[in-house]
């Protein structure tokens, strides 16, 4: 299983990383191989439960093994056993905003570098619960506490506050299982969200891979790696 793949691979270049998932595939296939494979990387991995249903003024940062800690019981959906990744670097200057925001040493909380999750885009209805978290990681840069924004109120504020710090950049791998269904969840992202989605090209893909000495793969094709960033606000079009 590679549910600990991106996040080992991160670790191995020495970033700090907050893996998060269901706290089913945490038990059972993420927490076990970060165990296994983590412990001589030179980046640190910590890991968290985020539930994607639950709104971001519910989240805590400090809670130590669930960022969504379990509300009471109304038939909450968890997001199945998608991998999402979220990554900040290991440097130093961070740590200013960190504190800022009141957060441990630890980086498990906002800003955020970047953002990696992979095979997220799969059922309908976790597609706006998903969106709406990425949105909300992304906003948590310049708004530290996490709270939940409504994207479609983005453009009216103006406020530019000295600590604001850019919105990290997004990387979706996905399977164009359904092609219908992934053009619709692009446009989503892109129309409603304000990102701003750019396709890797196959090519600087299959190069990319070949770099880390693996041949590309005809299976692999309908493989798609997306960059969203977030338009700065107050940006039209
Ligand atoms: C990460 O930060 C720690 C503590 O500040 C430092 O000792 C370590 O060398 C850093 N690792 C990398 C890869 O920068
Ligand atoms: C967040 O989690 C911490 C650690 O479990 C807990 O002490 C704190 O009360 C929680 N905060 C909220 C708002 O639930
Ligand atoms: C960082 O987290 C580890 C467990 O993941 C804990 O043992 C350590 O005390 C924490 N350090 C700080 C400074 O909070």
């Amino acid at each position: 299983m590679d549910f600990a793949i991106y996040s080992l691979a991160l670790a191995s270049l020495g970033w700090t990383v907050l893996a998060t998932d269901t706290s089913l595939v945490i038990n059972k296939v993420l927490s076990p191989n970060v165990n296994r494979h983590a412990g001589s990387l030179p980046g640190k991995i910590h890991i968290r439960e985020l539930d994607w249903t639950v709104s971001a003024d519910q989240w805590n940062w400090t809670h130590p093994t669930s960022i969504t800690t379990p509300l009471p019981p109304h038939g909450t959906k968890q997001a199945p056993e998608a991998a999402l990744d979220r990554t900040t670097r290991n440097d130093t200057n961070d740590n200013t905003h960190l504190q800022q925001a009141g957060s441990p040493v630890n980086k498990t909380s906002p800003p955020f570098d970047l953002i990696i999750m992979s095979d997220t885009l799969y059922v309908p209805e976790l597609l706006t619960p998903l969106l709406d978290t990425i949105y909300a990681l992304c906003t948590a840069n310049s708004n530290p506490k996490g709270s939940s924004l409504d994207p479609t109120s983005q453009g009216t504020s103006s406020d530019h506050s000295p600590s604001s710090l850019p919105p990290p950049t997004v990387y979706v791998g996905l399977e164009r299982r359904d092609p219908a269904f992934m053009e619709s969840a692009i446009s989503l992202a892109r129309d409603k969200y304000g990102f701003v989605t750019t396709r890797i090209s196959g090519r600087r893909l299959a190069v990319a891979v070949g770099k880390a000495g693996v041949k590309w793969e005809d299976i692999w094709d309908d493989v798609e790696v997306w960059k969203w960033v977030l338009k700065p606000k107050g940006e039209t079009q």
